[in-house]
């Protein structure tokens, strides 16, 4: 059966960490990848700027023997109009597994649900699973079998990297705070779906208005753009000047904090330029890890169950 990897809840925690771990070992054995994808055909559709997701996975693929194949909306016939269940039969014909990134989670699902191969979410306006499953392994890179019981501050705006940032807490038993402006929230069915998985994992999931309450004492103090693609509401930087990621907002978390970001970043809004800086080293290791990261995720795909 076509396995999808849409949303982290299509893993379950033992599966979330086995890919974990084996990122780690694939990592370290550079090039020792699995061959389960020799002679195997991969569509990009992406109708999104991308420049790691992109450039991570065609790299995974082409390392592990396969091929890809990058499309763009406007060079399709969806752009003229083409609905995405004849986009989705048509495509699953001619290749082995199509990873989408889309503005509309909804489109996706569609697009899942009509494709005869697997399908795999390279961001949509609800989610970026990929991103999340790859900062895990950061972390646990880092901190081992500790990265359960580090506290994890996500700032800033409650977008589809926070409502992951959620399910990834669930789903590993992670110890996340999560600071955003009211108006500004994460979605609340990723909440949901974030706090069921915790009842199975012994995560804890608390959201506050209140930044510093967020990162007090935090090791991990995470963040992202304030305006994500796609999202016109340029207003919304006003209510979140209080969630920058500045020397200040550190002063109260532990000396030896880390500071994340998922990228691209906006110096000057979301984390002061001397930050990311001081923090640079982590953050590429963060963006490396993606390509680690997704060739554990597509063996464990691929591999014969
Ligand atoms: N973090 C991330 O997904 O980056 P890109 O938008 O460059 O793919
Ligand atoms: N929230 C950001 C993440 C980019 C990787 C966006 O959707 O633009």
């Amino acid at each position: 059966m076509k396995r999808d990897f849409i949303d982290l809840w299509n893993l379950d925690p033992d599966e979330g960490w086995q890919i974990v771990r084996r990122t780690k070992e694939i990592k370290e054995k550079r090039g020792e990848v699995s061959g389960v994808l020799k002679g195997k055909n991969f569509a990009l559709l992406f109708t999104k700027p991308s420049t790691r997701t992109r450039v991570s996975f065609e790299v995974a693929i082409r390392d592990m023997g396969g091929s890809s194949l990058f499309l763009q909306e406007s060079q399709l016939q969806i752009s003229r109009g083409e609905d995405v269940k004849d986009t989705a039969r048509t495509l699953s014909r001619y290749v082995d597994g199509v990873i989408v990134r889309n503005h509309s989670h909804v489109w996706l699902e569609e697009f899942a649900r009509w494709s005869g191969v697997p399908t795999i979410n390279a961001l949509t306006d609800k989610s970026h699973p990929c991103q999340i499953l790859s900062d895990v392994f950061t972390l646990y890179e880092k901190y081992g079998e500790d990265t359960k019981r580090i506290k994890i501050a996500y700032v800033g705006d409650g977008n589809n990297v926070c409502n992951t940032w959620l399910v990834g807490a669930g789903l590993f038993g992670l110890n996340l705070f999560v600071a955003t402006p009211e108006e500004h929230t994460p979605d609340s069915y990723y909440l949901q779906a974030g706090l069921d998985l915790c009842g199975f994992t012994g995560g804890n999931i608390y959201l506050t208005t209140n930044p510093t309450e967020a990162v007090k004492e935090a090791d991990v103090v995470y963040t992202d753009v304030w305006v994500s693609m796609g999202d016109k509401n340029e207003e919304k930087k006003e209510a979140l000047k209080a969630f920058q990621v500045n020397e200040k907002l550190l002063s109260h978390a532990k000396p030896e904090v880390i500071v994340m970001h998922c990228l691209p970043a906006k110096k000057g809004e979301e984390i002061t330029e001397d930050i990311f800086e001081r923090y640079a080293d982590i953050i590429f290791t963060q963006a490396e890890n993606r390509l680690h990261s997704q060739k554990a995720l597509l063996e464990f795909l691929y591999e014969e169950k």
